[in-house]
């Protein structure tokens, strides 16, 4: 069976995290309405942790169909949800 959903990976290395990365986790699943690293996702996005992506300067670092964003805040994650959005109801 083919997966539309998309997927927000967050950075919980050892660097992101002492970056805060954990911090994004829990408005993530509310806004998401889903838990981390489930496999249930209504709104088709689909929230996971990550290891280490190899960016770690520039973290916090979230990862979204390949492209790495850096330095995330509230900012950033309210523009990529936004994208991820759009790509939904594109289909
Ligand atoms: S710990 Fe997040 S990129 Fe290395």
């Amino acid at each position: 069976m083919e997966d539309n959903n998309q997927i927000l990976f967050i950075c919980l290395g050892p660097r992101c995290r002492k970056n805060n990365s954990e911090s994004f986790i829990k408005p993530l699943e509310k806004i998401l309405n889903t838990k981390i690293d489930s496999d249930i996702c209504e709104e088709k996005i689909k929230l996971k942790s990550s290891l280490c992506m190899g960016q770690c300067k520039d973290g916090p670092n979230i990862k979204v169909n390949e492209k790495i964003y850096n330095r995330v805040n509230k900012d950033v994650l309210k523009k990529v949800l936004s994208i991820m959005k759009s790509k939904i109801l594109a289909k």
